[in-house]
């Protein structure tokens, strides 16, 4: 399973990619906001900074949401760096131009997912990646894991190549979960990564024996 890190923060994607397990990273438009960085050459110059940083794949969404807004803004934004994916909405104009980058060897990340027959769609497309959102959809009372083994299931029936980048995750147990129905990517929060680090019995057993360790050392 790979990891993606869910933040334009740059700070955050560097301490990720220093644990040596990140696998790539995604944005959005409300992360870049987050972060203050508005106008397309700034847009740009952070996307390029973000490349620098990471061996993989960096997901840059468009802002268009025509067909030939979202082509015009996803080749310019593909131009960036080789790492670049271009992300695009589960829309009637966006599956559209999907099919329109696949066919121009352009990957791209199908975005705001929330069905399995938007999972289908995508797919059918010839989208690279697909973003099921599950903590906003666990906030409005469905099941985002329930999700994500139905695309996976569903994927698996007809062998389709789009990946299942499970995104939206708010906690551990969202990305082990993800792990056991077999999501090929999660892309999480940074918290949610070093949050894998944590348990209490690793504490305990540590100060025990490093306790240990300096009592029969000691003099
Ligand atoms: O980047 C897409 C997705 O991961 C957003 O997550 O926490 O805003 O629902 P969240």
């Amino acid at each position: 399973m790979k990891f993606f890190i869910d933040t334009a923060n740059l700070d955050e994607i560097k301490e990720a990619y220093d644990l040596g397990v990140l696998d790539g990273v995604t944005t959005n438009p409300s992360l870049m906001a987050k972060e203050g960085i508005s106008g397309e050459e700034n847009i740009r110059n952070h996307y390029k900074t973000i490349c620098g940083i990471v061996d993989d794949k960096v997901s840059a969404e468009v802002i268009a949401t025509d067909f030939d807004g979202i082509v015009k803004e996803g080749k310019a934004l593909a131009k960036i760096d080789d790492k670049i994916v271009v992300k695009v909405p589960m829309i009637k104009e966006g599956i559209k131009a999907i099919k329109y980058f696949h066919s121009e060897g352009i990957r791209t990340n199908c975005t705001l997912v929330f069905s399995a027959g938007q999972a289908i769609l995508a797919a059918k497309a010839g989208a690279t990646y697909l973003s099921p959102f599950i903590g906003r959809l666990d906030d409005i009372a469905f099941d985002g894991l329930e999700l994500i083994s139905q695309i996976v299931h569903i994927y698996q029936n007809y062998g389709f190549e789009t990946e299942i980048l499970a995104a939206s995750l708010r906690h551990t147990m969202h990305l082990v979960k993800c792990a056991e129905i077999g999501a090929d990517v999660v892309t999480c929060p940074l918290k949610v990564i070093t949050g894998l680090l944590n348990h209490p019995l690793t504490d305990k057993g540590l100060a025990q024996f490093l306790a240990d360790h300096a009592k029969a050392n000691k003099g």
